[in-house]
């Protein structure tokens, strides 16, 4: 057991550095993975083949522990898109996803609607519905809809989803999560899922290049594998192609071993102090930022009040969808945010290492309690040394 202490030791971050959503600073253990690999790629020794060989039931042994699942019912990906789409394009009937989603999913709904002449049929919800409540998918179902389709967490407001009572709103149609936003963070009841796709670029902190997919065997029942490549059939070259059994048959081509090395090492990290360690400490994090920005009023998009922030955050309307649905230009709202920082009285200031160039050394954020805002401007400049920005 490794205490939250010691796995936050393995990582050498920027102190500061809070853009986990686009990609997760890889770990030192990860990268001292794919240093070893890559040497045996290197010499290619007697015996090297089969280390490399062993890198594909490692990831999913780990990873299947984690969701719950075994090892047959997990396949490795290169990233969290691909194990969608093979999903999306194994699908029968109507298939419930929300034009707000991340266009991993809605796009490969609506590819695999065009390239099965509608055996899949993505049944939209319209964009600036609102967060993916289990009330708002009860509303929105119909006996045609066969899936659903959703984030674990949501791309632009972190919100996170409830699984477990969206699974007891949709009975026994097929539960597909992307859960990138999420996993590894977030301590969810993967089990109830019957799909569950991730990369381990983000919360994983194990690079591009990294993913799995886990299905129920209700899933691996009725998605028939329609994208599986040579190394998702087997028979070949004698045989006719068939495709390999459950999980396996989603796959195309070979996934990286050292990919599947370095993504094997964070999710052992990971299983080591425990999903709930993890998702305490960033809880823990995040509360105390969310405290610094009500204090100083700066608008937070966060899910701490589903009711009035659902209204709030609804997104702008005339907005450019994955469903291809012109709906005009808006930028999403954490960039249009940055500007209004700058009007808060929170002193940010960078700090850079002697002989670091430009590499930014800390960021540092000071509280001003009470202030009018030229003593809030006089205190900053003092403590940072710096104007406010
Ligand atoms: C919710 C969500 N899904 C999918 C992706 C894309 O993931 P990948 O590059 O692993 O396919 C992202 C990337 O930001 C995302 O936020």
């Amino acid at each position: 057991m490794t205490t939250i202490d010691e796995y936050v030791a393995g990582f050498a971050e920027e102190p500061g550095y809070l853009d986990h959503a686009a990609f997760g600073p890889v770990q030192t253990a990860v990268l001292e993975e794919q240093r070893v690999l890559g040497h045996i790629q290197e010499h290619m020794r007697f015996g090297a083949m089969e280390t490399l060989d062993e890198q594909d039931a490692r990831v999913r042994a780990v990873a299947a522990r984690l969701v719950r699942r075994r090892e047959d019912q997990v396949v490795s990906q290169t990233a969290t898109t691909p194990g969608l789409l093979h999903t999306a394009f194994g699908l029968t009937g109507g298939v419930l996803v929300a034009a707000d989603e991340y266009p991993s999913l809605p796009l490969a709904l609506a590819s695999a609607a065009s390239a099965t002449g509608g055996r899949v049929q993505p049944v939209v919800i319209e964009s600036g519905a609102g967060w993916l409540t289990p009330d708002l998918i009860r509303e929105r179902l119909s006996d045609d809809v066969t899936a659903v389709a959703l984030s674990l967490v949501d791309w632009r407001t972190g919100y996170l989803a409830d699984l477990a009572a969206i699974r007891d709103v949709i009975g026994d149609r097929l539960l597909i999560v992307d859960a990138i936003q999420g996993f590894g963070i977030v301590d969810a009841p993967y089990e109830v899922a019957d799909v569950v796709a991730t990369g381990g670029q983000k919360w994983l902190h194990a690079g591009w290049g990294t993913g799995f997919t886990a299905f129920s065997d209700r899933a691996l029942e009725r998605v028939k594998p329609a994208l599986s490549g040579p190394h998702g059939t087997t028979g070949w070259p004698i045989d006719v192609p068939s495709v390999r059994p459950a999980a396996a048959a989603f796959a195309m081509s070979r996934v990286d071993p050292v990919s599947q090395a370095r993504l094997a090492v964070s999710l052992e990290r990971l299983t080591a102090v425990g999903v709930a360690a993890v998702q305490e400490r960033i809880a823990d994090r995040v509360d105390r930022i969310i405290d610094i920005a009500d204090e100083f009023g700066l608008p937070v998009e966060s899910s701490r009040d589903p009711p009035r922030a659902c209204r709030d955050r609804r997104p702008p309307t005339r907005r450019r969808t994955a469903h291809g649905a012109h709906r005009g230009d808006a930028q999403p709202r954490r960039h249009r945010d940055r500007s209004s920082r700058r009007g808060a009285g929170v002193c940010v200031r960078v700090h850079h290492g002697r002989d670091a160039g430009h590499v930014p050394r800390r960021v540092h954020l000071v509280r001003h309690d009470g202030l009018t805002p030229a003593l809030r401007a006089r205190r900053c400049s003092a403590s940072c040394g710096a104007e406010r920005s």
